[in-house]
């Protein structure tokens, strides 16, 4: 189940301009361009940093409650490294999107799912230079004989008109993508 998912979603990583116009060909993804989620909400402004050792966590919520969430924005982690020691719930929310040009590397060790979206319409989730992505780190979490049910990297909970495309999800503890 996890690999063969693994490889549809890399499958799908190669449609660099999926944006929104999935909409416009089939009434699927996100009702509105990028371009009218200019607003940008940086993860920087908002406690975080891209010293492969900071928890992103609170930053992502942050950004996501004091900027995003509104509508009409884009969360913006720009290229580096960073940590992710505090999973993140983005509750609610529509018209925005999520655009992650670095690499979050999974610290923490709770069970659970690592960034879920809940309840958002017209999300776009992506990475511009199709580098960005989150590791994971499942080998060592399996060494550490933690068992087969880690934590997920991405949960979409009643989402709707939503698409996630260009980033890399890299060794999951668990589940890559789970869509409720
Ligand atoms: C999702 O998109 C469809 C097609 O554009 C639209 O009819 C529908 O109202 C949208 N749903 C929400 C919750 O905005």
């Amino acid at each position: 189940m996890k690999i063969s998912f693994l490889s549809a979603f890399l499958g799908l990583s190669g449609f660099y301009t999926a944006e929104a116009q999935l909409s416009n060909a089939n009434n699927v993804g996100p009702t509105s361009a990028l371009s009218a989620k200019s607003k940008l909400c940086n993860v920087l402004d908002y406690g975080a940093k891209a010293d492969g050792q900071t928890d992103i966590g609170p930053a992502i919520l942050s950004a996501f409650n004091n900027c995003a969430k509104a509508g009409g924005a884009t969360i913006y982690i720009p290229p580096g490294n960073y940590a992710q020691a505090t999973w993140v719930t983005l509750s609610g929310g529509s018209h925005y999107a999520f655009q992650l040009d670095g690499i979050i590397t999974r610290t923490g060790t709770a069970g659970g799912h690592m960034i879920i979206f809940s309840g958002a319409t017209d999300l776009e989730v992506f990475s511009k230079t199709s580098k960005g992505g989150i590791q994971g780190a499942g080998v060592y979490w399996h060494k550490q004989g933690k068992g087969v049910y880690g934590p997920r990297i991405f949960r979409f909970v009643k989402c709707t008109n939503w698409s996630v495309h260009d980033l890399a999800l890299a060794d999951s503890p668990a589940f890559f993508i789970v869509v409720e």
